[in-house]
């Protein structure tokens, strides 16, 4: 049974498996895809309904550029849909979305959709939902150390005084608590340059299930596999 009263505060997942679920039903991979929505849709929910603080999703990789035109055109129509349909919901279950990554290098049209779900759900309080949108955990470091270089380079400070909080200012995540655990689904057991400075502690999680195929239900067993794990943060 899951405990309600330890319920992890962030939790991260690598949604993969969506081109080998098409794949299995000879269907194209857009179709895995738009079933990797659908999932998507169910775990936002379930995760504001249990009382999860930070939802943080990885949609799509600085590397998943190297994919045909036709894909990646197809993964951001997707998430344009996906926005438009669901913004008015997401606003009434008082959930906050935010962006982690370049994501002003996509699509105008999704720029604009995206940044129209940020504001309207600016002031909300309930789960924060994180979508990881050309993101790259190396990218997003690589930022964050020249930020600092610049203010060395300016003589506003001292590279001697750089601190670990300097640099985690500095992320997307900047404000975020580091996830308590992070989920991949597909069997691949593999960050794919995810959240690589904030998972230094996160507890891991790996199925072989495709994300498309990832329930509600399956989202609850994986907190259950978390409640049983004995965190040390390097303590004895
Ligand atoms: C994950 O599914 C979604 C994105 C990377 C956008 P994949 O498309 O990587 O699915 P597989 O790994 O090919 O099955
Ligand atoms: C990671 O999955 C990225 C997302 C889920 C968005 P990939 O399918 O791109 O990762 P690799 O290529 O198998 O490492
Ligand atoms: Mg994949």
């Amino acid at each position: 049974m899951i405990d309600l009263e330890k319920i992890p505060a962030h939790i991260a997942i690598i949604m993969d498996g969506n081109g080998r679920w098409a794949q299995n039903r000879n269907l194209p991979r857009l179709a895995g895809h738009n079933a990797g929505m659908i999932a998507m849709k169910e775990i936002v929910k379930a995760a504001s309904s249990l009382g999860v603080h930070h939802l943080t999703v990885y949609a799509f990789s600085t590397e998943n550029w190297r994919r045909t035109t036709e894909e990646v055109t197809g993964i951001f129509k997707l998430l344009i849909i996906y926005v438009e349909k669901e913004l008015n919901e997401l606003h009434q279950n008082n959930i906050k979305v935010r962006i982690l990554g370049d994501y002003e290098k996509l699509p105008a049209d999704a720029v604009k959709s995206l940044e129209r779900s940020l504001k309207t759900t600016k002031d909300n309080t309930g789960l924060q939902f994180n979508i990881a949108l050309n993101y790259g955990g190396r990218d997003e470091i690589l930022r964050s150390v020249k930020k600092l270089a610049k203010e060395v380079e300016m003589g506003r400070m001292k590279a001697d005084a750089i601190t670990e909080e300097d640099i985690a200012n500095n992320l997307y995540t900047y404000g975020i608590p580091d996830p308590d655990m992070i989920i991949r689904t597909s069997g691949e057991m593999r960050l794919s340059n995810y959240l690589l400075w904030q998972s230094a502690y996160s507890e891991f999680v790996f199925t072989d299930m495709l994300w498309p195929d990832f329930t509600r239900e399956d989202f609850e067993m994986t907190i259950e596999v978390f409640q049983n794990r004995k965190r040390r943060f390097g303590g004895r």
